[in-house]
């Protein structure tokens, strides 16, 4: 020590400061306009879990209506309370792997944060997966005793049902509720299945499943599903389409080709093959029909493909990253100019081959399918950028 320096003061020996208690459980709920239902659940978790060290991690995509800021002014009393904001609507699915990775809690629940879940059956949930007597438990909406009442309309229930004996068909376990969002796992068993997860959609249950594979030992816990009271349903039928991707994924891209082709090139590429056929009619319409010159109608064909294009991939492919508002418009300006640079090297690089004698088709097929590589690769990263 120098002269005039005070010696800092030894910390606190660990050996007399309390050990922090270590957390049994962590709830972790997705959530998208739920302002209203936040203190409730709360309250409703704190009857639930009495006698449990639990904390509970609202995970917000910046919804319009406040949600973040009804979890912190809780979180400002109360220590259980946790909130992560994510600015973008980026979807269920990652915004529940992004609360799960977050927690440090033994074991994880995901339920929704509009109370449709069943809060009392958690402690029969984490006690399945604590004793040993599973590695998933699955609040079931349709397993004995249980009582799925709370789906709004008959459609949402004929939805149900098709998605759910859909997804019995490919599932490696058995499940009555393969399409719940609601279930409770160890957060060793989460985070070794991590890697593998897609992060996209609403079906992160399924995606676990799928992941973990035959070996997983399922308790499914029968609960009823409440009506919604506050707010609305964000499911809707492009969903629907996600869902599908999940499947097609699953079952034929990684398993067939290695996962090195990506579900959503494939979607990319769908939507190019209708965009085709979208500027085919638009030439059509204009050359024959309004007798417009070739050269503008061909140009007219080329701006309604590229903006049909980009309006499916933005509602479609990139509907997790969907830009919204004034976005859209230079979302669409950039993404014109990608393709119109796809557009060129297309052309430019078919008929560089077709001069070196490669046969014509050939030489066009190559072209065609650099340029979509390109367009999809560079749109990618410049028009959804995550
Ligand atoms: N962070 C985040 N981001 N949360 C979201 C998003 C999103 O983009 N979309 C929905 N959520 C939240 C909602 O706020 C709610 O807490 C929960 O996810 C479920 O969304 P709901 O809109 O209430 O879904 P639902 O009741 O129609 O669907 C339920 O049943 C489906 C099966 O039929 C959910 O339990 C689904 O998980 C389930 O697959
Ligand atoms: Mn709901």
């Amino acid at each position: 020590l120098r002269d005039g320096q005070t010696p800092i003061p030894a910390a606190a020996s660990p050996a007399t400061a309390p050990p922090a208690a270590a957390l049994d459980l962590s709830v972790v709920v997705p959530c998208y306009n739920e302002a209203a239902n936040v203190a409730p659940l709360v309250a409703a978790l704190d009857t639930a879990l009495a006698g449990l060290a639990w904390e509970v991690i609202f995970v917000d995509d910046n919804s319009p209506d406040g949600t973040a800021a009804a979890a912190r002014a809780l979180a400002q009393h109360d220590p259980r309370v946790r909130c992560i904001r994510r600015i973008g609507r980026r979807g269920l699915a990652s915004a529940v792997i992004e609360g799960a990775l977050a927690s440090s809690a033994a074991a994880i629940a995901v339920m929704d944060g509009d109370l449709q879940h069943d809060e009392t059956i958690l402690p029969a949930m984490l006690d399945a997966v604590r004793s040993g007597r599973a590695d998933l438990a699955v609040g079931s909406r349709f397993a004995a005793g249980a009582d799925a009442g709370g789906l709004s309309s008959p459609w949402r229930h004929r939805l149900s049902e098709s998605g759910i004996r859909l997804a019995q068909s490919f599932l490696p376990v058995r499940l009555s509720d393969p399409l719940s969002g609601y279930f409770l796992l160890s957060r060793a068993l989460f985070e070794r299945l991590a890697p593998s997860l897609t992060g996209q959609g609403f079906k992160i249950l399924l995606d676990l499943v799928l992941t973990a594979g035959p070996g997983l030992r399922v308790a499914e816990v029968p609960f009823r599903f409440r009506a919604r009271e506050a707010g609305e349903s964000k499911l809707d039928v492009l969903v629907l389409v996600q869902f599908a991707g999940l499947i097609l994924d699953r079952l034929v891209l990684r398993r067939f080709l290695g996962g090195v082709v990506p579900l959503r090139f494939i979607a990319f590429a769908l939507v190019g093959a209708l965009g085709v056929l979208v500027h085919l009619a638009v030439l059509e319409a204009g050359f024959a029909g309004l007798h417009l010159h070739f050269e503008l109608a061909q140009s007219l064909a080329t701006v309604a493909a590229m903006a049909f294009n980009f309006a499916l991939n933005n509602q479609v492919t990139y509907r997790d990253q969907r830009l919204r508002g004034p976005r859209v418009w230079s979302g669409l300006l950039l993404f014109m100019l990608v393709c119109g640079i796809g557009a060129i090297a297309n052309v430019g690089i078919a008929q560089a081959l077709y001069a070196q004698h490669t046969p014509g088709l050939a030489a066009g097929a190559t072209g065609a399918v650099i340029g979509v590589v390109w367009n999809y690769a560079v749109s990618a990263t410049l028009v959804w950028r995550a």
